[in-house]
């Protein structure tokens, strides 16, 4: 199990932030490589050439490493949505087939599909809130099921951001693939802490940013392309997704054709080098530590935030269907809407999501910040 990394952020021993899922904090370093990169855009004319287009590739591949992907099928963009309409624009949804996405799951995977339903003569085939937490089984059925109209795509979170249900991708990939479905994962809540192999995996998408649990900015996400969705048209019509349009050469649109690879889909303005970097470091930082070690201390967490909690009235999601690193509480009787708040008073952080308390700790949070949570949680809840 990776011990705490508090030492690495600029987190005061007196505030216990427990909403990773909200937002990660940037680690010391981050912010350190940020400052000197702003410095650089002061003064452009000292820049290297090369700076830019190496940024990316490092960003590029870290982003690659965390899901077992080779870079070229990493698409550089500026948000999981980014990611998710270039995805509407390579795919084909016939009319008459299905899609299938998760009940109330974030806008990115799902409003894309939804919108585009009436025009493009397709249905959304929403899976309901499992009451038992099991979403990988209520997924599979859906995914099966018999007699429904053909399934064109299944676009879902592999963690469900307003209660924590973790999906087991290993099972939904094959089921989609066997119904000639295509598969896009918004791995927003995952990239970098449950292990994902794109080669074993093979999703056509799979899309995640890096300002939460990758400890990121804002601004920079990644998005996985199978190769053989490689030959889409981007969303944007950029220079650097074309194989010979440069500036610098005599002739401005010498060679036209897109990049062979997922290289011809990154966003307009690419060249952020202020975030790129940053960008890096965060997932450099968790695929240093790897999945076994975070997903170690995180449950480890959770699981004794879950305890401390236990006697209380109040509903979690059984452990083998909630993700490590996010506990999800349910109130019976309805959460006092100011309880987010009574917490924060007291330097205790957790995010109010449809109802429930989000609970997500990463890897600056110890012991010491979960006895804080459960005593301040008791006073502020049920006193
Ligand atoms: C599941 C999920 N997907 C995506 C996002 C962010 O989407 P975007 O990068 O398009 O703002 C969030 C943010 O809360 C999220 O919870």
């Amino acid at each position: 199990m990776l011990s705490s990394q508090r030492a690495l952020f600029d987190m005061p021993r007196d505030v216990c932030y427990m909403n990773a899922a909200g937002w990660g904090p940037m680690p010391l370093a981050t912010q350190e490589a940020g400052r000197a990169a702003m410095g650089r855009k002061g003064q452009p004319w000292k820049m290297a050439g090369a700076l830019a287009s190496t940024q990316n590739e490092r960003a590029r591949s870290a982003a690659a490493a965390l899901i077992g992907a080779e870079p070229g099928d990493i698409t550089l963009i500026s948000s999981v949505g980014y990611g998710v309409a270039s995805a509407g624009k390579i795919l084909e949804i016939p009319r008459g087939s299905r899609v299938v996405v998760l009940e109330n799951d974030h806008t990115t995977p799902m409003l894309e599909w939804v919108g585009r339903a009436p025009a493009g003569g397709y249905t959304i085939d929403t899976v309901k809130q499992p009451a038992d937490g099991d979403w990988t089984a209520a997924v599979l059925e859906a995914v099966e099921r018999p007699g429904a109209a053909p399934l064109a795509l299944v676009s879902i979170s592999s963690v469900h951001w307003s209660d924590g249900g973790a999906i087991d991708l290993d099972r939904v990939a094959p089921a989609a693939r066997k119904a000639g479905a295509a598969f896009l994962v918004d791995a927003t809540h995952d990239a970098g802490v449950r292990p994902i192999d794109v080669k074993k995996l093979d999703p056509d998408f799979l899309i995640f940013p890096t300002y939460k649990w990758l400890l990121g900015p804002y601004g920079r996400a990644f998005m996985y392309v199978a190769k053989r969705r490689q030959n889409g048209v981007p969303l944007e019509q950029t220079s650097i997704g074309r194989k010979g349009v440069s500036a610098e050469d005599t002739i401005y649109f010498r060679d036209i054709a897109y990049k062979d690879d997922a290289r011809r889909f990154d966003m307009g303005e690419r060249d952020h080098f202020v975030s790129m970097e940053m960008a890096s470091i965060g997932m450099e930082m968790m695929a240093k530590w790897g999945n076994e070690a975070v997903v170690g201390r995180l449950s480890m967490l959770t699981d004794k935030l879950a305890e401390g909690l236990g006697n209380l009235d109040l509903r979690l999601i059984d452990k083998k269907f909630r993700a490590p690193h996010v506990l999800c509480v349910t109130f019976p009787k309805g959460m006092a809407p100011d309880l987010p708040k009574k917490l924060a008073a007291d330097g205790v952080y957790a995010a109010p999501r449809l109802g429930r308390l989000r609970i997500s700790p990463h890897v600056y949070n110890d012991e010491q910040d979960v006895d804080r949570f459960v005593e301040v949680f008791r006073k502020a809840a049920f006193q």
